[in-house]
């Protein structure tokens, strides 16, 4: 069997070798530009250059070394059809965006962000603490991440809700669905988490008539996608107050440009893009199983539906 390996960082070697420790009897060939490979029953990229794509109509299955699709779907009607798109489910990430969210809202809710301005400016005064009954959470998106952070932050006792596409009922989370349930989830969520997938349904979905609908002094979470979140209703409504404070991890431009004005915010938090990165062993090690699967005539879990976008 051979696997057509492309990575932009051009850190190929670990994922050969890893790849050689749960499939022994795979080649791995690296793609490159401007060279014809040989032929390859899979391929296994992230955001794979143009130039790649009909390459990836010779395979049986393109995996995803990430969550989000929204990297591959870009090509539109130019990415094979007749190919499965395969992408990671939790393959550790899960956890690390519950830690990841986890930290922001606590952060939050104790008031540290207040602590560490006053800590700056050499003050010293303990604030109310907020009320717990109204500090609801509220996840866009209750997939293999979301679900996962709705589970760590369960012990707390905030009021938790949850968005989908289709209706849920979990335990101790407050559901809903769809377009017709988004302006009641909205109105109720204190802390407005984003794990949406990118797609033509949830661009812009952060825009400033549905963070208009939050409750006034609510703060946002974006860890999903740049494009979720229309960054400059984001920074009018932060200025107004509407917005108490925002904890980013994803941009529309990334790295975010060095004159972009949220670096000049100091109620937005900003890491880079690090909120539940794709760990090589674990990835390696779902791919590989679910490439024996394939190769047993076995169903596999994690096929991108094209046509929903995720
Ligand atoms: P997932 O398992 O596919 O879950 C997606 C969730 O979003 C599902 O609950 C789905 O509803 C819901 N959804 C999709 N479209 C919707 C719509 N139009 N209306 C309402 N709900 C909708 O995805 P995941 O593995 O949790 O990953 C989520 C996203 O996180 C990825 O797409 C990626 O962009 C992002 N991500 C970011 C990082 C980072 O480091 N920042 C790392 C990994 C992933 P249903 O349950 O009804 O289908
Ligand atoms: C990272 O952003 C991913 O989608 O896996």
């Amino acid at each position: 069997m051979r696997i057509l390996l492309h990575r932009a960082d051009g850190a190929t070697e670990p994922w050969i070798k890893d790849f050689g420790k749960y499939l022994p009897d795979a080649e791995v060939v690296v793609w490159r530009a401007g060279t014809t490979p040989p032929p390859c029953d899979y391929a296994v990229v992230w955001s794979p250059p143009e130039g790649m794509l009909a390459d990836l109509g010779e395979v049986k299955a393109t995996f995803l070394t990430g969550a989000g699709v929204d990297g591959l779907l870009r090509f539109g009607d130019k990415l094979p059809r007749h190919v499965p798109v395969i992408r990671l489910e939790d393959a550790g990430m899960a956890i690390q965006m519950a830690e990841y969210v986890t930290h922001a809202v606590l952060r939050y809710y104790r008031r540290f962000d207040e602590y560490e301005a006053q800590a700056r400016a050499g003050q010293w005064a303990p604030l109310p603490q907020h009320n717990k009954e109204d500090f609801s959470i509220g996840l866009l998106g209750m997939g293999a991440l979301g679900g996962r952070v709705l589970e760590a932050l369960a012990p707390f006792g905030f009021p938790l809700r949850g968005w989908s596409r289709s209706a849920k009922e979990v335990a101790g989370v407050q559901c809903f669905h769809g377009a017709d349930g988004l302006d009641t989830f909205l109105r109720g969520t204190r802390v407005l988490v984003c794990l949406l997938p990118l797609t033509a349904d949830t661009n812009n979905i952060v825009d400033r008539s549905n963070m208009a609908k939050l409750p006034q002094g609510a703060y946002l979470v974006n860890v999903a996608r740049g494009a979720h979140v229309a960054e400059p209703d984001l920074l009018t409504l932060i200025k107004s107050g509407h917005i108490a404070a925002a904890t980013l991890d994803v941009f529309r431009n990334e790295p975010l440009p060095s004159q972009h004005p949220f670096w000049q915010e100091p109620r937005i938090s900003i890491t880079p893009h690090i909120s539940a990165m794709t760990l090589r062993r674990e990835s390696v090690q779902q791919i590989a199983e679910k490439i024996l699967k394939i190769e047993a005539g076995e169903m596999v879990d994690g096929i991108v539906d094209r046509i929903r976008g995720y």
